[in-house]
């Protein structure tokens, strides 16, 4: 299993979705001989999940029974470990589009937080690019490793554990596009402009905290040209044109 390329059958080591019902969701490493209790009873991994096709119905220990989908960013994004705020789908789907991510883009990120924009980024940029996100923070710097590695992208991705508004982003003139949520983006926009290719390079400060008050680095030093956009993201929730 990999979150960036589908896979039929499910084994073990692989992260799976349970959907429990409307809403109702969680994510579980597959292990053999482990069990999950669920709201519709006990499910056994070694027979009601390993060698089943991804997407199947399962019944569980009452009768009642879940579907076990295929994990994706999107899926993760709802049903990941929290360690800090995340950004959602909506917000993530915007920055792909503003940031021109494409197969084969380098990508500078940081903070790397809960890991939720990074594995969006990665599924869009692969099988041939390749992000560098940094995190000050080591434990979550360490988690973010281990989580990219059971989800079947680490090749895609380089877990930098220091300050960006210190060190950086470990690369320079490589990247496409930078993205930055942190408390203090203005801090990191020196580094940004280091990281990225001279041309045709994008940045899109902000995120959950403000990129306002990056604005005058950008200006003030007269070695940037930035334009700058204010975006809001509303989801709007409509009626199922295609109800079952
Ligand atoms: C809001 S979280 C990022 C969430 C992430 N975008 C996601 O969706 O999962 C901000 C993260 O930035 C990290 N951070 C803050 N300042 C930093 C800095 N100067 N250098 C590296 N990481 C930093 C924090 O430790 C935290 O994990």
């Amino acid at each position: 299993m990999s979150f960036v390329a589908y896979e039929e059958l499910i084994k073990e080591g692989d992260t799976a979705i349970l959907s429990l019902g409307h809403g109702a969701m969680v994510a579980v490493r597959v292990q053999r001989g482990a069990q999950t209790q669920t709201r519709h009873g006990v499910l056994r991994h070694s027979v009601d999940l390993i060698g089943r096709p991804f997407g199947s119905k399962v019944t569980c220990g009452r009768g009642g029974w879940v579907y076990v989908l295929h994990p994706t960013p999107e899926l993760w994004t709802l049903n990941l470990p929290h360690r800090t705020q995340i950004l959602y789908s909506t917000d993530i789907a915007l920055l792909t589009m503003m940031l021109e991510l494409r197969p084969g883009a380098v990508v500078c990120e940081s903070g790397t937080g809960s890991g939720s924009v990074s594995h969006a980024i990665i599924r869009t940029i692969a099988p041939t690019g390749h992000l560098h996100t940094v995190e000050f923070h080591q434990q979550r710097a360490e988690k973010a490793r281990e989580e990219f590695q059971e989800h079947g992208v680490g090749r895609w991705v380089t877990v930098h554990n220091q300050d960006v508004c210190r060190s950086g982003f470990g690369v320079s003139h490589m990247a496409d596009a930078v993205f930055l949520d942190i408390p203090s983006p203005w801090e990191a926009v020196g580094h940004a402009w280091d990281a990225l290719k001279v041309e045709g390079a994008s940045g899109f400060l902000g995120g959950v905290c403000p990129g306002g008050r990056a604005l005058p680095t950008l200006l003030g030093s007269g070695s940037y040209d930035p334009e700058v956009r204010t975006v809001q993201a509303t989801l709007q929730l409509g009626p199922n044109p295609h109800p079952c």
